[in-house]
């Protein structure tokens, strides 16, 4: 009887734990591993233009379908994807595994060097968009452009949007 009462404690903890790496790992407060829906990465994929030699980084890139696709449209051009969470991170591995001009780093969006870059796409959530607009204005080149779906900068102003089916991209630059 003991023993029944104690391995159905151990499973019930085992169970806690698990749920609790699953969220974490999620990140439910930081932006959850859900993608853009696939109209929107579509109409970014064949919409921006982006020169052979710029650079370009997906802040939360999860499983790097925006990525993928962008690289193979610019082969001349290279792709990086910020991501911390460990599943997503490998997903998109995977996925960009033969492309050369792709790279996937599992680290915080903060800890990385944003002046490198021309390009940046954010799917991520509005209070994560307070230091996001904070980082990019301190760091990013003059001439860089942030596009972020469904949220908006707290106080810098777009200098364009778009809305293609209803949901809005927000264009950003540092200088306008
Ligand atoms: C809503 S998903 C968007 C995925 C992809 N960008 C898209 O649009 O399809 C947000 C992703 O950002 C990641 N993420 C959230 N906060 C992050 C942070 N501070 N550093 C790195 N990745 C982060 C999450 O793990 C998740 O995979």
């Amino acid at each position: 009887m003991i023993l029944l009462i104690f391995l159905i404690v151990l499973e019930l903890a085992l169970f806690a734990l698990a749920v609790n790496w699953i969220w974490h790992s999620m990140h439910i407060t930081e932006g959850p591993f859900i993608y853009s829906r696939p109209y929107i990465i579509r109409w970014v994929c064949e919409h921006l233009q982006i020169k052979d030699g710029e650079k370009f980084c997906e802040l939360g890139c999860g499983g790097a379908e925006i990525l993928a696709r962008l690289a193979k449209r610019f082969p001349q051009a290279s792709f990086t994807g910020l991501e911390k969470n460990i599943i997503p991170f490998w997903i998109a591995k995977l996925r960009t595994a033969k492309l050369p001009n792709v790279t996937i780093k599992k680290i915080n969006i903060y800890k990385d060097d944003w002046g490198q870059y021309d390009w940046f796409y954010c799917f991520l959530l509005v209070p994560q968009m307070v230091h996001i607009e904070k980082k990019f204005l301190a760091e990013a080149k003059p001439t860089a452009t942030l596009l972020s779906y469904i949220f908006p900068f707290p106080n810098h102003k777009p200098y364009k949007t778009e809305a293609p089916h209803k949901e809005i991209l927000y264009y950003y630059q540092t200088i306008r």
